[in-house]
């Protein structure tokens, strides 16, 4: 696969950022002391979005220490709108308590946990869907079978790491096959540093 970024010095620049951990992986970041795993960049994009749609609910795949959903939850507080819901297979006591942040236990693509959500995602409002957690392609193109159709026009889509291909690849397919739901948001990627390069999305239907 060829780079998903749009000049060479934007590719070099993070692929140079993500070697720093001794090869590892990006640094760690944190957002009022828990981790999050994402570039400080989307996160800047991320309160722009959130600012910019007010959405009444976060819908995001992939909790992990939960650093990102606390990230959103303070930005959902500043509004005084909103709640997050987010979805891990694997459990953890240590994640923030938040009174915005709701969360669901199970694997994202199972249907008992898309129910749940789905429960729990009833007021109207706009949504933010955000895709963090497996990054394999047929996970991420299951995923957003499942859960796109709970967007809606002027919702948000953002599909994670597609800086690593799979989620990439992942999402092609799926607006292969649903070419008119969603329009890409390039404007997103103006930072040049990303690891959602093309996984920035407008639900338009
Ligand atoms: C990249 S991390 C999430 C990072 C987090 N959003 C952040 O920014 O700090 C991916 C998480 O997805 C979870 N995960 C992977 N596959 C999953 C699946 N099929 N269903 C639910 N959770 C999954 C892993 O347990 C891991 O905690």
């Amino acid at each position: 696969m060829g780079s998903p970024f749009k000049d060479e010095l934007t590719t070099k620049f993070h692929d140079h950022y993500r070697r720093q951990t001794n090869g590892e992986g990006p640094p760690k970041i944190k957002w009022l002391g828990y981790d999050t795993l994402k570039c400080p960049m989307d996160l800047w994009i991320y309160q722009e979005i959130i600012y910019e749609i007010q959405p009444r609910y976060i819908i995001e795949g992939g909790t992990c220490t939960g650093g990102s959903a606390l990230f959103m939850a303070t930005i959902l507080d500043v509004l005084g709108y909103g709640n997050v819901v987010t979805i891990d297979w694997d459990a953890d006591e240590f994640r923030p308590k938040h009174p915005r942040i709701q969360y669901i236990t199970g694997n994202t693509i199972h249907i008992e946990t898309v129910q749940k959500v789905r429960d729990l995602v009833q007021d109207p409002g706009r949504r933010m869907l955000v895709l963090d957690d497996g990054h394999d392609h047929d996970h991420v193109y299951q995923e957003l079978m499942l859960y796109a159709p709970m967007l809606r026009a002027e919702d948000y889509l953002i599909v994670e790491d597609t800086n690593l291909g799979g989620p990439l690849w992942g999402l092609e397919r799926f607006l292969q096959e649903i070419p008119d739901k969603f329009v890409r948001d390039e404007e997103r990627e103006r930072l040049l540093l990303t690891f959602n390069p093309q996984g920035y999305l407008k639900c338009i239907a």
